[in-house]
């Protein structure tokens, strides 16, 4: 294979390959200036017409990942992740779930591009969705769509996920 730019093509297809939910964490913190790169990475991500309707909140207060994990029982070890990520999008643009889902992917890849490992919690449409909101005073405006915990991988807590092989998703030219 003739890759045209071989150093970022191999190591961004690494990343991608090797990203994988860590829900398990060590107590250890992640430097506030890898949390701004990785947000910072999230606000690249595409949108419909650039409409960038996302507004991000950091929490790294323990009372309040707790109130998190207690409001989204689907997401309970977020009280042990060293930070969440809240993406929430505005309610009255279209591609708000698409544009908000690209950037939390783009927060996923960057964290552990840094070696931080991260779990995307289900936000849009979840009964917890606006009690989260409220917890962080995001206006009506905006709605959640996806919380990201993260924090130091414990090894032991990783669990890798099977794939569905290619061949029986791809089709060339058409289904058959
Ligand atoms: C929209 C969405 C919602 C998710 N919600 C949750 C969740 O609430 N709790 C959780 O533990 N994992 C959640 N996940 C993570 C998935 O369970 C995980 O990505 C999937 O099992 C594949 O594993 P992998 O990320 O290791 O490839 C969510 C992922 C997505 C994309």
């Amino acid at each position: 294979m003739n890759v045209r730019n071989p150093g970022i093509a191999n190591f961004g297809i690494t990343i991608i390959q090797s990203r994988h939910s860590v829900r398990k964490f060590k107590e250890e913190d992640i430097p506030s200036e890898f949390v701004r790169k990785a947000l910072e990475c999230a606000s690249k991500a595409p949108t419909g017409k650039n409409k960038q309707p996302w507004l991000f909140v950091i929490i790294k207060n323990k009372g309040t990942l707790s109130e998190i994990a207690k409001l989204a029982p689907n997401g309970r070890f977020i009280e042990g992740a060293a930070v969440g990520i809240l993406v929430f999008g505005e309610i009255d643009w279209r591609f708000t779930v698409e544009d908000c889902s690209a950037a939390s992917e783009n927060l996923l890849l960057a964290l552990h591009a840094y070696g931080y490992g991260g779990c995307w919690i289900a936000g849009n449409q979840m009964p917890y969705a606006d009690a989260v909101r409220k917890l962080t005073n995001i206006p009506e405006t905006h709605k959640l769509v996806s919380i990201i915990a993260a924090g130091i991988p414990d090894i032991g807590g990783i669990n890798l996920t099977e794939k569905i092989p290619l061949d029986k998703l791809v089709f060339f030219e058409k289904y058959q």
